[in-house]
């Protein structure tokens, strides 16, 4: 093995260690970091230099990071909360999609019509459909199949999911490394997210794969339109704690809500804007527990696991109603973390030819 994939290794082992300290004494967080530490120990060396672990390092060297001004960064970061004409429009091949169906009498046909009016679509739509995580791997060898397979609603879903990544890619002012870190994020909760509805018995599962990909998409939005305000809060939770803190503190808000005014701006169907609104603060009480249960606790092992980055280390624990919804032990937890580890790479190699 090369120094490399080892120094890799180690740093990502320190990772775990430090990310999980806060919870030490939460026996299904201390299973999640066993399994973390495991799947780390078990990499080979091809797979650590090809595996996006988290490249990013936590700031050991407060002094040498200035103290925000927050003033500063709320100024910066108002207008694009303020005016949601400034978020980025929705992808246009989801946009006529919606539309179309808002039709009762569409025939399918009309429906991949539109799909195949735009090859680029009609080639990512195909990748996903196949993929690993999707679960109909080489079932669907042509738009009319998916369109008579999946369904309207499961369609517009994967559409969504195979045309998001215009808004991850494009021209990016800014750190173009943590917008990518960001994607491989998102792509591991989506497979997290599905591993987890499989893992628990939940067949509708395309909900739970699009919640998994789009619920940090208020980073995304930050990260784009003003990524001194992401550095900011970043650099103040690496030194402080919780990122969530940070954020309120400096431009009081929080991803989760500025990802929700993004889903509305997109006429996003309700269960993903409760999903990407409620994925740090799961409260089952409100509409769609399951989704958003399933989100939060994708978001926190695609985290222990360190695939991608998606903002500070500090873990949260896992809320006590998501344990009881997913009925979860410390056997269910690592065994979704190694069937993860499994499926990553595949999908990984797919969702960045989309
Ligand atoms: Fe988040
Ligand atoms: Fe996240």
């Amino acid at each position: 093995m090369s120094d490399g994939a080892l120094d890799l290794k180690t740093r990502t082992a320190e990772r775990i260690e430090a990310q999980f300290a806060q919870v030490s004494g939460d026996a299904l967080m201390g299973d999640l970091a066993q399994a973390a530490l495991a799947i780390t120990e078990s990499r080979s060396e091809e797979r650590c230099g090809g595996y996006r672990t988290v490249a990013i390092q936590r700031d050991s060297s407060p002094a040498a990071v200035p103290p925000p001004d927050a003033a500063a960064v709320r100024a910066a970061i108002g207008p694009l909360l303020n005016d949601p004409r400034r978020l980025p429009p929705a992808p246009q091949i989801y946009i006529r999609l919606v539309k179309l169906t808002e039709n009762p009498d569409v025939s399918l046909g009309q429906v991949a019509d539109v799909i195949m009016s735009d090859t680029a679509s009609v080639a990512k739509l195909l990748r996903l459909v196949n993929s690993p995580a999707y679960g109909l791997r080489g079932r669907v060898p042509t738009v009319a199949a998916a369109v008579r397979i999946l369904g309207l609603e499961a369609l517009k879903s994967v559409v969504l999911a195979s045309s998001t990544d215009g808004i991850f890619g494009g021209p990016i002012q800014g750190d173009t490394r943590m917008v990518e870190q960001l994607w491989y994020h998102s792509i591991a909760s989506a497979v997290v997210a599905k591993v987890i509805a499989r893992e628990v018995g939940w067949r509708d599962s395309e909900q739970f794969l699009v919640a998994g990909l789009l619920h940090d998409f208020g980073q995304l939005v930050v990260l784009r339109g003003c990524p001194e305000a992401f550095h900011m809060v970043d650099a103040v939770a690496n030194r402080q704690g919780r990122f969530l803190d940070a954020e309120s503190k400096i431009y009081g808000t929080s991803h989760a809500s500025i990802g929700g005014l993004l889903a509305e701006r997109w006429g996003l169907p309700p269960v993903l804007l409760s999903a990407i609104n409620g994925h740090h603060h799961p409260d089952p009480s409100k509409p769609y527990p399951e989704t958003v249960a399933v989100t939060n606790l994708a978001d926190v092992i695609s985290r222990a696991l360190g695939i991608g980055y998606d903002g500070g280390f500090v873990m949260e624990p896992i809320p006590a109603s998501v344990r009881s919804l997913l009925g979860l032990d410390g056997n269910r937890i690592r065994a979704i973390a190694h069937a993860v580890d499994e499926e990553y790479p595949e999908m990984e190699a797919l969702a960045v030819g989309w």
